[in-house]
């Protein structure tokens, strides 16, 4: 199954949550590939330290501006059966750059994954906060949209146009399969805000809003800056246990 992380709004835990994901699906036994779409390169910072350059040609950029295989980018991680396709900063112009492309522009990383699929159990990407052209491939190519939406304030605005452009996908044939995995509380407080968000994300979107929330949790961050996951760094705190539970959720959604 590929599963695409989105929501144009930036900040809302998509990184953290594909991360965390991906390694709790690896550590079930699953096998794994996570795809960094997002020039920002915070995943790709996770599983390869920003001290060592990545070769352009063995990241994302080459796959979808380029052609290139994708079994030519896969890279090997710390974590048994995860395996990475990093970004470059160079896949900022990707949009710029696919939006004079005359050929299939939107169906690229699709036809990329295509040959690799039946080697993986998930392969889960991290988009970037925004919905133009490397994210209409993520969709293109994708068989179920996870949600991430942060409770720390009102949030909502947006999630429409989401929507919509779910709804163009699918009616473009581009991918007329697409579907919602589910919609993840996330930066969730004891606070009337928090509490507000949440009960209005159930209310509006029901049974597809997951039963698992993500607390506010510092070692989340923690983690990153350390360079792996959360079952790796503090696998007692609170953000290992919802993320562990979120994985069995996602293993049991279709
Ligand atoms: N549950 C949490 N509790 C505390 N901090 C968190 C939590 N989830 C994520 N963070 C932190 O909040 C910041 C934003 O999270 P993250 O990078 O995952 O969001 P994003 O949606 O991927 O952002 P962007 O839109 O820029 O790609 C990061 O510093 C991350 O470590
Ligand atoms: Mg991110």
């Amino acid at each position: 199954m590929v599963i695409s992380v989105a929501n144009q709004k930036g900040g809302v835990a998509k990184t953290t949550t594909a991360i965390n994901l991906a390694a709790g699906l690896a550590l079930a036994g699953y096998k794994v590939l996570l795809i960094d779409a997002d020039p920002q390169t915070n995943t790709t910072q996770v599983f390869i330290h920003p001290d060592i350059e990545i070769d352009l040609e063995k990241t994302l950029y080459q796959v979808i501006l380029k052609f290139a295989p994708l079994t030519s980018v896969i890279h090997s991680t710390q974590v048994n059966n995860l395996s990475l396709v990093p970004s470059h900063l160079r896949l900022s112009s990707a949009d710029l750059e696919l939006a004079q492309a005359l050929d299939n522009r939107s169906a690229r990383l699709k036809q990329a994954i295509d040959e690799v699929r039946s080697r993986y159990d998930y392969i889960i990407i991290d988009n970037p906060p925004s919905l133009g052209l490397v994210t209409m491939n993520s969709f293109t190519a994708s068989d179920r949209i996870l949600i991430p939406v942060s409770t720390a304030y009102f949030a909502l605005t947006g999630l429409d146009q989401l929507q919509e452009t779910i709804a163009m996908v699918k009616q473009t044939r581009l991918n007329p399969d697409l579907k919602v995995l589910g919609v993840l509380c996330t930066f969730c407080e004891e606070t009337n805000v928090s509490r507000d968000v949440e009960r209005q994300l159930r209310r509006y979107f029901g049974d597809q809003v997951f039963q698992t929330t993500i607390p506010k949790n510092v070692r989340l961050e923690e983690a990153h800056s350390n360079h792996t996951h959360i079952f790796n760094f503090a696998p007692k705190s609170t953000g290992a246990k919802a993320y562990a539970d979120l994985v069995r959720e996602v293993i049991t959604r279709q």
